[in-house]
């Protein structure tokens, strides 16, 4: 059994923070910012929570489908920023949807998160009763960040995407490859929680927002990349060549385009919208993929084969080769 995806969705809040309106709040200037990241502009949150934005995510590419709502066995959310630690955002979804038929989680493998929900919703739908799934990237990273810190309040933004799945007889995903990293997990974390409690004695300074050192997610994420995309084509008996488009996590755009020279495939195989969202966590993936398919560069017709790519906190990184 495999899944094809029949729907996408996306959503960003429509308040758009430029450059030049950071450069009023930190040390930092467009220039700057457009040269080491490739960034200039992003979607901030004024007040919509993360299930919030997979909800209208989801919303949309059920109404693209034109399926009934009951039928949706599961709704799986990866995510980093949930609104709270229980319920699940999935869980919150569901009641939003009113998806009385479907089980939801979360997952959280950082901007890793998509690739690897989608790899678990596959294993999922073997068990599934009505054969329809949704996988959603959601993330108001806008909350994790410490707004006095150039240094990654510049990187991030808001926003949401979805696949909705349905049980195929063909498998139409064609190879996968997850990693983890624990051990390097604290070059980028986010929002400690230690225990607090009267028995406790010693309270400890509590790290409350994101951080990340930039050049261990740089220099990380440029090595092991490469690497993946190889592997992953490999184990699926293909070349680069076969790829249709590569769809790397949102990040920085000198990774991408580091990421392009390495491998010797041509840039414009690597589309990007980093440019107009920043890093937007596992949220980067699927919008990406949502505006490829509404420019219709990419058509639901399963001749189309797409490398998906992830890489971040954890340490965690991971590619899905699929035919769509
Ligand atoms: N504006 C102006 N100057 C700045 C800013 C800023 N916003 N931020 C840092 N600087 C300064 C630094 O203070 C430093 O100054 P100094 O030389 O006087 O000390 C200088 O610029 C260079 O700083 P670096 O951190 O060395 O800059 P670098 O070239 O490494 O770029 C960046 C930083 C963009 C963060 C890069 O390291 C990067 O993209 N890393 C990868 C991040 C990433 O991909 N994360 C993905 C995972 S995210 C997830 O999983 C949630």
């Amino acid at each position: 059994m495999g899944v094809k995806i029949i729907a996408t969705g996306a959503y960003v809040p429509s308040y758009r923070v430029s450059n030049t309106d950071l450069e009023c709040l930190l040390d930092t200037t467009d220039e700057w910012i457009q040269q080491r990241t490739g960034i200039i502009s992003r979607h901030i949150s004024q007040g919509e929570n993360t299930s919030d934005l997979g909800y209208y995510a989801a919303k949309m590419a059920i109404e693209q489908a034109n399926i009934d709502v009951a039928k949706i066995d599961f709704i799986i959310v990866a995510t980093m920023s949930a609104d709270y630690n229980t319920p699940s955002t999935a869980c919150l979804i569901q009641e939003k949807l009113d998806a009385n038929n479907a089980f939801a989680c979360d997952i959280n493998a950082a901007c890793s998160g998509f690739v690897y929900a989608l790899h678990i919703a596959r294993s999922l739908m073997d068990y599934s009763t009505n054969g329809y799934g949704l996988v959603i990237g959601s993330e108001v990273m806008s909350k994790l960040l410490n707004w006095n810190d150039r240094s990654t309040a510049i990187l991030f933004g808001d926003g949401a995407g979805c696949v909705l799945l349905e049980k195929s007889v063909k498998s139409n995903l064609l190879s996968h490859v997850l990693h983890s990293d624990g051990e390097k997990g604290l070059s980028l974390c986010a929002v400690e929680n230690p225990v607090c409690n009267p028995f406790v004695d010693n309270e400890k300074e509590v790290l409350p927002f994101l951080r990340m050192n930039g050049r261990d997610i740089f220099n990380f994420s440029t090595r092991q990349i490469p690497t993946l995309i190889l592997e992953t084509v490999e184990k699926a008996e293909c070349t680069l060549d076969d790829i249709d488009y590569f769809l790397i996590h949102q990040a920085n755009l000198r990774i991408i385009e580091l990421v392009a020279k390495k491998l010797d495939v041509p840039l414009d195989k690597f589309p990007t919208n980093v440019e107009h969202y920043g890093n937007t966590s596992s949220a980067s993936i699927p919008i990406l993929l949502d505006e490829l398919i509404q420019q219709r560069k990419i058509v639901l017709n399963g001749e189309c084969t797409i490398l998906m790519a992830g890489f971040g906190g954890g340490l965690t990184w991971g590619a899905l080769l699929i035919r769509i």
